[in-house]
């Protein structure tokens, strides 16, 4: 097994922490010298690159938020000159401008280093073939995955997201043993396996490495039990680099270990920005340690978690994401995330895997309707249970009241990537 790590992975911790700081230091330089923004965020807070002597100094250095990308867009991040970015990605936002990030030949490569590092500890080996069904373009799942898996030396078949037929044909005749996809896409798979006549237990895949959105441990038992898989956890965001971030390691199953040569992270309160302890939940905070053509310092993710101890590696553990901040509904004082209701739904006899909340407006009260999908053989007395049944185990748990409606087999749209659980009709006056 260890003829299987690379040399960063076999680091003790304070081997690591000499690495870190020293890339730190270094990285905080280089943005402070090439950056003009980070420049200007620097003196504001009076804090200069040589005043970070310890890991812990990192603190006194000011946050980088999305909308500071958003401010320079699209070039203005950049530490290089233009002729020496080798690729762009962009993620598109709900509004407005997208967000840019570019990389440098170097950065592409300590990027497929980390993916395929990830996929390593995902269990796949050299010679497999990888199905990638993350989105190929700006979205940086589909070619972040794509370049991993080639530098593992594994075979690519470079499916992208959508035509879901397709996918299934592309799984049964090339016999993939990995597959990389969101979880959401994956239950859209699970229908088109089953309306094809073919047993989802008997595909070639032994693997799923799932990511770019939140997913809970009911929805990896439902995966590996309908697929006959090992269901793992792939992290990462465009901002700090794509996937690749965080990988979760089949052996344990217990949250995604951070390449944290690469990728230094804090939690901080989500509203004071107080770096927590390790183990206390709050807002993950990530300053790139290697990036040339964009380096982040401090930058809030939104996704929340909590820092772990390392177990299958030395680096640390970071719990599986409740959810971004973005994604808090706010009913009556009570905040509730979708994983929340995942949880639940996924529990409930009766109905399937697939669910959407939908929130309204009744006067000044914001109401939150849970809508579950009916399995296809539910009866009408089964799915007023589970309607009741998902009902209480919101009350009961998150503490407060929600609508349940089980509507039928086949109703709710399916997803081909990232899967949006909120529709919000607020503003639409219902
Ligand atoms: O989603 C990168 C990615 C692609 C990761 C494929 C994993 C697999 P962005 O589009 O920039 O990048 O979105 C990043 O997605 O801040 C999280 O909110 C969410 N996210 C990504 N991975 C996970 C995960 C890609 N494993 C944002 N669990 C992040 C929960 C995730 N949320």
């Amino acid at each position: 097994m260890t003829a299987l790590l690379d040399d960063a992975e076999r680091l003790g911790r304070e081997e690591l922490e000499v690495v870190q700081l020293e890339r730190l230091r270094a990285t905080l330089r280089h943005a402070y010298d090439h950056v003009p923004f980070y420049r200007t965020a620097f003196d504001k807070a009076g804090v200069r690159p040589d005043d970070c002597h310890t890991l812990a100094d990192l603190s006194r250095f000011p946050f980088t938020v999305k909308g500071d990308l958003r401010d320079n867009y699209p070039f203005g991040m950049f530490a290089v000159p233009e002729d020496r970015i080798r690729r762009i990605h962009a993620s598109s936002g709900t509004t407005g401008r997208p967000t840019v990030v570019g990389y440098t030949q170097r950065d592409l490569d300590t990027w497929a280093d980390v993916v395929a590092r990830s996929l390593r500890a995902a269990g796949a080996r050299p010679g497999q073939k990888v199905h990638v069904a993350y989105g190929y373009g700006l979205f940086t799942g589909g070619l972040g995955a794509h370049y991993g898996a080639e530098r593992l030396g594994c075979t690519v078949i470079p499916a992208s997201g959508g035509m879901t037929a397709r996918q299934v044909r592309l799984i049964q005749d090339f016999r993939p043993e990995i597959i990389m996809i969101t979880p959401s896409y994956m239950l859209t798979l699970l229908d088109e396996f089953e309306r094809q006549g073919i047993d989802p237990r008997s595909t070639s895949l032994r693997t799923g490495i799932f990511g770019a959105e939140p997913w809970t441990e009911e929805m990896r038992k439902e995966i590996e039990d309908r697929f006959a898989i090992d269901a793992v956890d792939i992290y990462g965001l465009s901002e700090v680099m794509g996937p690749g971030v965080a990988q979760e390691c089949v052996e344990t199953k217990d949250g995604l270990h951070i390449w944290e040569d690469h990728f230094y992270p804090e939690v901080v309160d989500p509203f004071t920005g107080e770096v927590l302890p390790d183990g206390e939940e709050g807002e993950l905070v990530f300053t790139s340690l290697t990036k040339e053509a964009m380096p982040v310092i401090r930058y809030r993710t939104r996704d929340l978690t909590r820092l772990l101890p390392g177990t299958a590696r030395t680096f640390r553990r970071m719990e599986k994401v409740t959810g971004r901040s973005d994604d808090m509904v706010i009913l009556r004082g009570v905040n509730l995330f979708p994983t929340q209701i995942e949880e639940i739904v996924l529990r409930t006899p009766g109905v399937a895997p697939h669910f959407q909340l939908r929130l309204t407006r009744q006067g000044r009260l914001d109401v939150l309707t849970v809508r579950a999908e009916a399995r296809g053989d539910a009866t009408a007395d089964e799915r007023a249970t589970a309607a009741e049944a998902i009902a209480r185990a919101v009350k009961d748990g998150v503490g407060v009241s929600v609508g349940v409606e089980v509507v039928d087999p086949e109703t709710l749209e399916r997803s081909v990537g990232k899967i949006k659980r909120i529709v919000d009709l607020r503003s639409a006056g219902s």
